[in-house]
């Protein structure tokens, strides 16, 4: 389990920016955490480091959100499961495609469908530790994610912005 600390909105969005410039088709990013934990701040940053077209928001009537960007075709998707009162229910969001592996997926509350998730996924849990300080926990399960949350970290460690 590795701890990173965010102390501002801006820092998260940082985080989120690294880790979203690495993402390739077939990676599955599962975030967790309260109410405004900061978890669409992180998949705005998201969007941003992968270079998504469309800006990453809270997704609010459709639960899965498509987003494309210039340089190739790898999609990105965005699930927000909180409304998602029953997880029986995931199969209606297409989740079977979505994880296909034809695109990068970050879902936001994904212990909802927890059942529906494949084993192999980075998990970050967010932790609200004062009125701007959030830490994030993150374990890679399989070699995959392991090696994404390695580059992750190296990228953190360059200073650059
Ligand atoms: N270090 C921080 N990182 C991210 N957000 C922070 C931080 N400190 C304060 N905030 C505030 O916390 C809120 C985070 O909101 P955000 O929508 O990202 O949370 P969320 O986890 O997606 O919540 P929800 O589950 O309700 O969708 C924002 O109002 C933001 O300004
Ligand atoms: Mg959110």
């Amino acid at each position: 389990m590795i701890r990173l600390r965010s102390n501002s909105p801006a820092a998260t969005l940082r985080l989120g920016r690294k880790l979203g410039a690495l993402l390739t088709a077939g990676d599955v990013i599962c975030l967790s955490g309260g109410l405004g934990a900061g978890k669409t701040c992180f998949c705005r940053g998201i969007g941003i480091g992968f270079g998504a077209q469309t800006q990453l928001n809270s997704p609010s009537y459709n639960l899965v959100h498509e987003h494309q960007r210039a340089q190739d075709e790898t999609r990105l998707y965005h699930l927000d499961c909180y409304r998602l009162d029953n997880p029986q229910a995931a199969p209606s969001l297409g989740i079977d495609d979505i994880l296909d592996g034809s695109g990068a997926v970050i879902m936001e509350w994904a212990e909802r469908i927890d059942p529906f998730l494949p084993s192999e996924r980075l998990w970050i849990v967010f932790d609200i530790r004062g009125e701007s300080r959030r830490d994030l926990h993150c374990q890679a399960v399989g070699d995959r994610h392991s090696s994404l949350l390695a580059d992750f970290l190296r990228a953190l460690e360059k200073d650059d912005a």
